[in-house]
């Protein structure tokens, strides 16, 4: 197993009150896997990444659980030592590549930068690395390219390099918070093809953060789906998204286009999802709910079907429920 988090809360202590970000969430990502997180803004998904490699930012903190990286736990781990890990054996790629690349800095200096900033290799033998890397992630004429600055590429070609950057060091696990969201559908299923083929080549671990189910679907082995700081559901990719029995996934799915015969009107779930200092006790989906009654306003305990498992009291049987 190369991720095990196990009922991990990272919290912000604001002056308004404790917002519980991410609320015992626990999930696991074996060798070679791509885990699809989905859910709304504000459910914590970000903030789950940011806690697997230690870049929380006061006034939150991890506040309970464990993070097993390989077998050990990365929680309360030395600031030096989480940053050796990251770049090296964790990478994170993000929505907006201009957060991994300095816009005054040649593609060439960074790349060469990250290969010494954990090996000590000559610069010759990590520019030969920068070159390989960008050819692996399809940029043409890598060779020509690395003296470029940011700048000079297109939206779609820089997270290319980023993406390119997170591999230098065939990292164990990358992190990926949205890296194709704001890109055109073309550019972000080559993308997605890319970074599918190089997981399955060097058995790299995805946690895959998305809002978009689609992309989820197409790219995911397995699925968790968070709601309010929890993970509401979680299974294979055919579990979750031909049989999901919580209200929450039902709902998810019921509002994108793409699951809809023509003509047939989308519905979207009612209402918003509470922001983490207005979340209600009990099951935190249980006023949006079509299925919620009174036992809601309990906490619905974890149930399960094999590897498919649920938090809810009224679980769905038919995804017409
Ligand atoms: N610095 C902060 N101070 C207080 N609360 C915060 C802070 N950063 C995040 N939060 C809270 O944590 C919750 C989870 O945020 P997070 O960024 O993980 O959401 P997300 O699922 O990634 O959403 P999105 O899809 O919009 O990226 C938010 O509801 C937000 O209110
Ligand atoms: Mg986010």
């Amino acid at each position: 197993m190369t991720l095990k988090v196990e009922n991990l809360s990272t919290h912000f202590f604001t002056r308004d009150g404790v917002a519980k970000a991410v609320d015992g969430v626990s999930f696991e990502v074996g060798r070679g896997e791509i885990l699809g997180l989905v859910g709304e803004s504000g459910s914590g998904k970000s903030i789950t990444g940011f806690s697997i490699i230690g870049l929380v930012d006061p006034p939150g903190r991890v506040t309970g659980g464990k993070i097993l990286f390989q077998g050990q736990d990365l929680v309360g781990r030395p600031a030096g030592e989480m940053r050796a890990l990251r770049g090296k054996k964790i990478a994170m790629i993000f929505q907006d590549p201009m957060m991994t690349l300095n816009p005054v800095l040649s593609i060439e200096t960074q790349m060469v930068e990250t290969v010494r900033a954990h090996d000590r290799v000559s610069k010759a033998d990590a520019r030969a690395r920068a070159i390989e890397a960008l050819g692996l992630v399809g940029i043409p004429s890598p060779e020509e390219r690395l003296a470029a600055y940011p700048h000079q590429f297109s939206g779609g070609m820089r997270q290319r390099v980023a993406i390119a950057i997170a591999l230098l060091h065939r990292p164990d696990l990358i992190i990926a918070d949205e890296p194709t969201t704001a890109l055109d559908v073309t550019i972000q299923s080559q993308i997605l093809a890319v970074i599918q083929r190089l997981s399955g080549e060097f058995g790299m671990s995805l946690l895959w953060i998305s809002h978009d189910l689609g992309v989820v679907a197409g790219l995911a082995h397995r699925i968790a789906v968070m709601y309010a700081g929890r993970i509401v559901e979680t299974g294979t990719v055919d579990e979750v998204l031909d049989r999901p029995v919580h209200p929450y996934t039902i709902g998810l799915m019921r509002s994108v286009p793409a699951n809809l015969d023509r003509g047939e009107p989308l519905t979207p779930i009612p209402g918003m999802a509470p922001p983490p200092l207005r979340r209600p006790g009990g099951c935190p989906f249980r006023l949006r709910c079509f299925a919620a009654t009174e036992i809601c306003e309990t906490e619905p305990a974890e149930s399960q079907a094999a590897g498919h498992r649920w938090r809810c009291f009224h679980p769905q049987t038919a995804r017409a429920a």
